[in-house]
């Protein structure tokens, strides 16, 4: 079980500090190292993070430190002489300082650290705890709250881990965005004064900001050199990651789950499990963060990572929520004429008293609405089957709707605030649910398990999410613990996710969240692929996918081929380039098969069979991004390699487009410089020619040093190529 329960009884061995012995805490990677120091008698310090040193610098970094930047290890509101702290807390008798100090260092056999901190006061206890990855260069670390006073404490600021960082020429790159527009690369420098990323959404809390941040030491932002670290926060509630710059030599850096207005009540001898932390450290630029991410997720950070993931036509994009039963039959025909392998069918399938024609009504009511689908789920499994398609089956069951029956039985089920009027989300009738209540969690466990045991052909779900937290209060908590209902939903859903878990292993699920607005490392380890964005203009998808690759790997990126012109952004973008940017991820389609074109349905069906050559390959590879597009070039292009470098695939795409315009060779990276590679342009229109340098042989070095010169003459020009190593070589 990767969360433990959040109240675990906890028996506090004693109150009182007794004095550690000075101990250096290393904490390190195969290329990384985390250095703190416990002082007899004193707060814990924090010391280095970076490259692995050897013993004797090591040592001088132990000596030579900068008291500034050492000063704390985990800072405190009580006893930093006013600086910023990660926490703050009012005891039961009301006193509102802490004065940690370190009581007991653990070391375990897997490289990981606990450290002990006491209250010298209060018999208070924070165990801050770091578990390294060694071969993906991941330090994960995050903080333990419990006590065991004489009444409940009050946490008015619990941050999982604080980070301390020499000022310089230091840049942030963090994604920015918005429903349909997530995901959105911005980079600046730290300047003094605050910098806070941070959502209020309540459950989807990746639309407006994302909970992950890069942090350039070397100044302007480069993907392919400079100190740079990575920093995922594992949650998917509101969060705030800050930068808080005095004119103190340090910026600060704060990572945790948002405190305002959620402060959390603690009852004696319990355990507050805070929201980990994985950092990571490269000396190669964004790319290198990025690519140690990645490693770690297909370790295990996103369900089933290492499997490959089916081709995927989803209906929404096609027919929205006017479900028929003989469309969706034509549409399962058509994706199996094209080698498509999994059909999707989503919002709008459930309802009977209340029935989904329009989306505000029905949800929590997950029975087949039998006007829309006659022979049910289960006739549509047989088709799919019947055509060789696997079957998945849309469900938002965080959810009701009023109305709904299922809030017509059980009212006190949503999250309301004592007293005051609901208030609703989508459709003008969407409620959360509380999970909180071990009765509701329950009940999503049981609609997932009802739902696969009554149709065991369903292989695939898709778990949307599209309301933000509107009514914050519980009739289930008690009154005096109305402000944890923030923090308590967000560990009732993780528990939710561990019971459909332990027994449904192997069903492929898909985290959604009303588009790209929920993905996060807190999630991903329960679900196999992200819907990236409800945006599915293959353009703006560029610009989009580039800002999730920074911490995801591309392969669980759900990427769909929509109808032209764009349902969203009324851009019309030819077939090719849909495809060309859809399959640098999870290929899909999102639309009608029987709107596309002779020529396209033969393009389409080449493409699909192109994808299951490459996908192995993609699913294992390195990403390198080459071209941002965000950048001046006018062009975007990245590349997978395999590992040893044996096998790579690049993408290149025209981004904005003028008469004349100076077209950048296309240079690769992560190549064996020695070895000789042969190229193949794939993707090419039916009928048209290779472009030039397709049926050549180059070296790696020629490739990365040199690059590729593609013919790219019209707007929305684009490009596939695969570089293979020549047998022999
Ligand atoms: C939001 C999702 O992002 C869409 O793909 C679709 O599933 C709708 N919800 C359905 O309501």
């Amino acid at each position: 079980m990767r969360h433990p329960a959040v109240f675990a009884v906890l028996l506090l061995a004693s109150s009182a500090v007794s004095v550690a012995r000075a101990e250096d805490i290393a904490v390190e990677t195969d290329n990384t190292l985390m250095l703190l120091k416990s002082v007899p008698g004193d707060t814990l310090k924090f010391v280095y993070y970076g490259p692995r040193l050897s013993d004797v610098d090591r040592r001088a970094m132990l000596d030579d430190h900068d008291p500034e930047l050492v000063n704390y290890g985990y800072p405190v509101f009580g006893t930093t002489d006013g600086a910023p702290y990660a926490m703050q807390a009012s005891h039961a008798d009301g006193n509102q300082t802490l004065d940690l100090a370190v009581t007991a260092v653990r070391r375990g056999p897997d490289g990981s650290v606990d450290i002990d901190m006491h209250d010298r006061k209060y018999p208070f206890k924070v165990c801050l705890r770091y578990v390294p990855d060694r071969a993906n260069d991941i330090i994960e670390t995050w903080a333990e709250v419990s006590h065991s006073e004489d009444g409940p404490v009050r946490l008015h600021r619990f941050d999982s881990s604080f980070l301390p960082l020499e000022q310089g020429d230091v840049w942030v790159s963090r994604m920015h965005g918005d429903w349909a527009s997530e995901a959105f690369l911005l980079e600046e420098p730290l300047r003094p004064g605050l910098l806070q990323i941070k959502t209020t959404d309540g459950v989807r809390n990746s639309h407006y900001a994302r909970p992950e941040v890069m942090i350039s030491l070397d100044g302007r932002p480069r993907e392919d050199s400079g100190r740079v670290i990575g920093a995922a926060l594992e949650w998917s509630g509101n969060f705030s990651l800050r930068f808080d710059t005095e004119s103190r030599r340090v910026h600060r850096f704060f990572a945790g789950a948002l405190a305002e207005p959620s402060h959390y009540t603690l009852a004696p001898d319990s355990v507050m499990v805070l929201p980990r932390v994985a950092y990571t450290f490269s000396s190669g630029g964004k790319g290198g963060v990025s690519r140690n991410f990645h490693r770690w997720a297909r370790a295990g950070h996103v369900h089933g990572c290492d499997k490959p993931r089916d081709i995927l036509l989803n209906s929404w994009e096609g027919v929205y929520l006017d479900i028929k039963e003989p469309v969706i039959e034509k549409m399962m025909a058509d994706w199996a004429d094209l080698g498509g392998e999994l059909f999707v069918l989503d919002d709008g399938w459930f309802g009977v008293k209340y029935p989904r024609d329009v989306d505000n009504s029905s949800l929590g009511d997950w029975r087949t609405d039998t006007r829309k689908l006659p022979h049910g789920i289960d006739g549509l499994i047989r088709k799919a089957r019947g055509r060789g398609l696997r079957f998945g089956l849309w469900i938002e069951p965080e959810f009701t709707n009023d109305p709904s029956e299922l809030f017509e039985a059980h009212p006190d089920w949503v999250l309301r605030a004592a007293g005051r009027p609901l208030r609703y989300g989508r459709g003008g009738t969407q409620l959360l649910l509380d999970m909180t209540n071990p009765a509701v969690r329950s009940f999503a466990v049981n609609l997932v398990d009802s739902l696969l045991t009554a149709h065991p052909g369903i292989d695939y779900l898709k778990w949307d999410c599209n309301t933000f937290m509107l009514n914050y209060g519980s009739t289930y908590l008690a009154d005096d613990r109305q402000t944890n209902v923030q923090f308590d939903y967000h560990r009732g859903l993780l528990d939710v996710l561990e019971r459909v878990r332990a027994k449904y292993p192997d069903v492929v699920i898909q985290n959604c969240g009303g588009g790209g607005g929920r993905y996060n490392y807190g999630l991903m380890p329960y679900f196999d692929e992200f819907w990236v964005s409800d945006n599915t203009d293959a353009w703006q998808r560029l610009f989009i996918q580039w800002g999730a690759s920074m911490f995801y790997p591309p392969s669980v990126m759900g990427q769909h081929v929509s109808a032209s012109p764009s349902h969203q952004t009324g851009r019309v973008v030819p077939m090719k380039f849909r495809f060309d940017v859809a399959m640098t991820g999870r290929l899909g389609l999102e639309m009608l098969p029987s709107a596309m074109s002779g020529e396209e349905r033969d393009f389409a069906r080449a493409a699909i069979a192109t994808y299951k050559e490459l996908r192995p390959l993609m699913s294992s590879a390195d990403l390198y991004r080459l071209h941002s597009p965000y950048g001046d070039s006018g062009v975007a292009s990245l590349s997978y390699v395999a590992p040893g470098a044996a096998d790579a695939v690049l993408f290149a795409y025209k981004v904005r487009h003028r008469q004349n315009m100076v077209i950048p060779r296309f240079r690769l990276a992560g190549l064996d410089r020695d070895a000789l590679y042969s190229v193949t342009e794939l993707n090419v229109w039916p009928g048209s020619k290779p472009r030039k340098p397709h049926g050549s042989v180059r070296s790696g070095a020629w490739l990365m040093d040199t690059g590729l010169r593609i013919d790219m003459p019209s707007e929305y020009s684009s490009a596939v190529f695969r570089i293979s190593r020549v047998a022999g070589e």
